[in-house]
């Protein structure tokens, strides 16, 4: 990105790794919860309040996408945020709002639930391989919509008006469960959703659905139940915190062989996260809304099967992934959802790791501590494995790419700062000039 000086800038973190975190730290909103609840504010024509969300791009974006879409967005301090989507229209999305990540498809499932029709340009978002959204198309068309995939990548959904049906998911999938939702909470008639997603985000998009008077039964289970109602008005609600941003920091405080504690936390969300440290020898304490994390100097091996919740979550695979390059004995991780999500292991091995990826499973020789190198994120969830890399690694680490962790942890490297990390982000300016002479 050139400035006015025709230089090229970017941001990089900076780590100078091998000490133990230590202190406390508090965790914000949850980012995949918050991006259904906006998303959701387009049902009902009423003002929704919404307390202790995160300050990441990912939420700067969507609440972008909805003022230009009409709806009044008012920012009430750093982590509250009022909508009121009354003057909306209900026009095409296009491929330039909806590009930059995969959570504006909750806008076909909104704008349908809302007006009978939606016309929306396929979203972005982290690259794992492909990401279909045939589910999706599925659940809408059960819903009455025709289908139609128009230019520039837009998909058009036309009908009089969402009608209930059962609907049997394939796969398990959140972005369907969650798009089905919202196309169905004023639908006519009831709905129900067999096979659906149990995740957390899930289910807080379900009380936030019955807190603008619609009438949601069964999320958290595999059989989500809908009845239909005509109007939802507007609320006031808080989103739970971010189960994959509390994961993150008890990696990292394990990788380190800190003692974090790590406050906003609902400990039940975390059962399968913390079930897996103290498989490696983390001690993790649980009180009613927080968890202490204390760790050993190095840590055993374990096992990992990324599954739907209440498996344990793909989005903290390669948090492990790093934390485990330094364990005691030979781990394995089996990826159970996406194609391909172990793209980041070549950047451990730039740091000394020993890893070897055959499709799913990727096979990890601990070696006895990684060494500081230059690596780059390249999605959100490999870019906090980097920092953790980074933070257990003998020597310096530089990351670039890192707006991809801007996407999803807000404040990451001062909260780390906190915890007593040598971590800083810095602008490195490489003159375009001189790259263009030499
Ligand atoms: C959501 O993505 C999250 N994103 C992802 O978090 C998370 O990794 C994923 O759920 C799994 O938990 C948001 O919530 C914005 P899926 P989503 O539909 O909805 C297949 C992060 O870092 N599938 O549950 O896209 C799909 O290919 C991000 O915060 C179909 O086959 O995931 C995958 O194999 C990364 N057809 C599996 O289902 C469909 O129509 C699960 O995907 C939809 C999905």
């Amino acid at each position: 990105m050139e400035n006015d000086k025709g230089v090229d800038s970017l941001e990089k973190i900076f780590i100078n790794g091998g000490e133990p975190l230590r202190g406390e730290v508090t965790i914000g909103g949850a980012k995949n919860a918050v991006l259904a609840l906006l998303s959701a504010t387009i049902l009902a024509k009423d003002t929704c309040r919404i307390q202790n969300i995160p300050n990441i791009s990912d939420v700067s974006i969507m609440l972008h996408i909805l003022s230009q879409l009409g709806a009044d967005v008012r920012r009430v301090g750093k982590h509250t945020v009022e909508i009121n989507t009354k003057y909306f229209n209900s026009g095409v999305v296009p491929q330039e709002l909806t590009k930059p990540f995969r959570a504006s498809y909750y806008l076909l499932g909104a704008l349908f639930g809302r007006f009978g029709h939606a016309r929306v340009a396929m979203p972005g978002g982290c690259d794992f391989g492909v990401r279909p959204i045939d589910q999706h198309i599925r659940g809408f068309e059960m819903l009455g919509a025709s289908v139609v995939f128009e230019e520039n990548a837009v998909i058009a959904l036309q009908s009089e008006q969402p009608v209930g049906n059962l609907i049997y998911l394939d796969v398990v999938s959140v972005g369907a469960t969650v798009n089905i939702m919202l196309a169905a909470v004023r639908a006519r008639g009831v709905t129900i959703i067999e096979n659906a997603a149990k995740e957390p985000h899930v289910v807080d998009l379900a009380n936030f659905l019955n807190s603008m008077g619609a009438d949601v039964r069964g999320a958290g289970t595999d059989v989500v139940k809908i009845h239909g109602v005509k109007e939802l008005h507007g609320c006031e609600y808080t989103t739970i915190p971010d189960q994959i941003e509390v994961g993150t920091y008890m990696v990292a405080a394990a990788a380190t062989g800190g003692r974090v504690l790590i406050r906003n936390v609902i400990p039940k969300h975390m059962e399968s996260i913390t079930a897996k440290l103290l498989e490696c020898g983390v001690d993790v304490q649980e009180n009613d809304d927080s968890l202490l994390v204390a760790a050993p100097r190095r840590l055993q091996r374990c096992k990992i099967k990324t599954m739907p919740h209440p498996g344990f979550p793909t989005d903290m695979q390669p948090q492990f992934g790093a934390m485990l390059s330094a364990a005691e004995g030979t781990s394995i991780l089996s990826e159970g959802i996406f194609d391909n999500r172990f793209r980041y292991m070549d950047q451990l091995v730039r740091m000394g790791a020993q890893i070897k990826v055959d499709g799913k499973v990727a096979v990890i020789e601990g070696v006895q501590q990684l060494k500081g190198a230059q690596i780059k994120a390249y999605d959100l969830r490999a870019g906090a494995a980097m920092v953790i890399a980074g933070l257990s690694a003998q020597g310096t680490t530089e990351i670039e790419n890192i707006e991809f962790i801007d996407r999803g942890y807000e404040e990451i490297v001062s909260k780390l700062q906190g915890l007593g990390a040598d971590i800083r982000r810095k602008e490195v300016r490489e003159a375009a000039q001189e790259k263009a002479v030499s």
